[in-house]
């Protein structure tokens, strides 16, 4: 059985434990700092296992030896954002927690994969990356997984059609910068161009843009988990099963996309190795320059965390 460790106990930790606990395939280690709170968590979820027939273990701990090992790590530490708050501003208080627990997390499991989910998640997957010194491939994060489907949620909403029949393309930083690539998101095979006035495309591409931040204006103590959980899940059963699944990921390019040395979203192939391709779109000009000025934002944080 595979083992993942999911580092931070909140409402995205506790949500992907209980997710991937339920499905199966892995062992879950939860680890917080706070003191009960992974464990109680831990231990409720593994109450659900005889009504879930669920012979997985889950065990919370404060401890990171008891993550020693891990095949996957989910990094969601962090703070997550206040109603009006964007992402980028939570970089200099993230960026010592991740820094803390990438260390920790590698000590124990110097071969794993890690998938970093606290934000700005482009910035904290390179910070990780660098921190770790693993392989680009064992280092990603959760943004297109997430912002396509919220993007296909609305297409589907707007068109009632199946949300299994759209296909959405979402690259570039998990933010403000976003790339929404109209052309190549589909509904079954027929691009969302041919089928929704431009005004319709651009308001529900604004909201995508704005999903996260919708989600914390209605919850005001805190942000989304139901739906990033199910896209970390996604990301994790792709490694662990092996699916070698084209999902979009925040990946380092090192001349990918004519982008190098920054982490941004664009479609990969996840496998067992983790990143087992990093799949370059023939984009247009237009397109292209919004993915360099998306990554152009990135960089602009990681500058702040002097990391180049
Ligand atoms: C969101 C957070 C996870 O988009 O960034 O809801």
């Amino acid at each position: 059985m595979s083992k993942i460790s999911v580092i931070g106990a909140g409402n995205v930790g506790a949500s992907c434990a209980q997710r991937i606990f339920e499905k199966g395939y892995a062992d879950v280690v939860l680890l917080d700092i706070i003191e009960g709170l992974p464990q109680g968590k831990a231990l409720d979820i593994l109450e659900s296992a005889p009504i879930l027939k669920s012979d997985s273990r889950i065990t919370g701990t404060n401890d990171y030896r008891e993550t020693a090992d891990s095949d996957v790590i989910v990094i969601t530490s962090g703070l997550s954002r206040k109603p009006g708050m964007t992402r980028d501003e939570l970089l200099l208080t993230n960026m010592n927690i991740v820094t803390e627990v990438t260390r920790n997390v590698i000590t124990h499991s110097p071969h794993g994969i890690v998938i970093m989910v606290a934000n700005p998640v482009d910035a904290m997957t390179q910070l990780a990356w660098r921190t770790s010194r693993l392989p680009r491939n064992r280092v990603f994060g959760l943004s297109g997984v997430l912002d396509g489907a919220r993007l296909s949620t609305f297409i589907a909403a707007e068109l009632k059609v199946s949300v299994e029949d759209v296909s959405p393309c979402v690259l570039g930083q998990h933010g403000e910068n976003m790339v929404v690539i109209p052309r190549l998101t589909m509904v079954n095979g027929t691009p969302i161009t041919e089928i929704l006035p431009p005004p319709t495309i651009t308001r529900l591409i604004d909201r995508t843009i704005k999903g996260g931040a919708e989600i914390v204006s209605l919850l005001k103590t805190g942000s989304a988990f139901y739906a990033p959980s199910a896209a970390v899940v996604r990301m994790v059963e792709a490694v662990v099963l092996d699916k070698k699944k084209i999902l979009t990921c925040a990946t380092y390019l090192e001349d990918e996309y004519g982008i190098k040395d920054t982490v941004i979203g664009v479609p990969v192939k996840l496998g067992r190795d983790g990143i087992e391709q990093i799949i370059e779109l023939a984009l247009t000009g237009e397109e292209k320059t919004a993915l360099v000025k998306s990554a152009e934002a990135v960089q602009q944080l990681i500058k702040v965390m002097k990391l180049n």
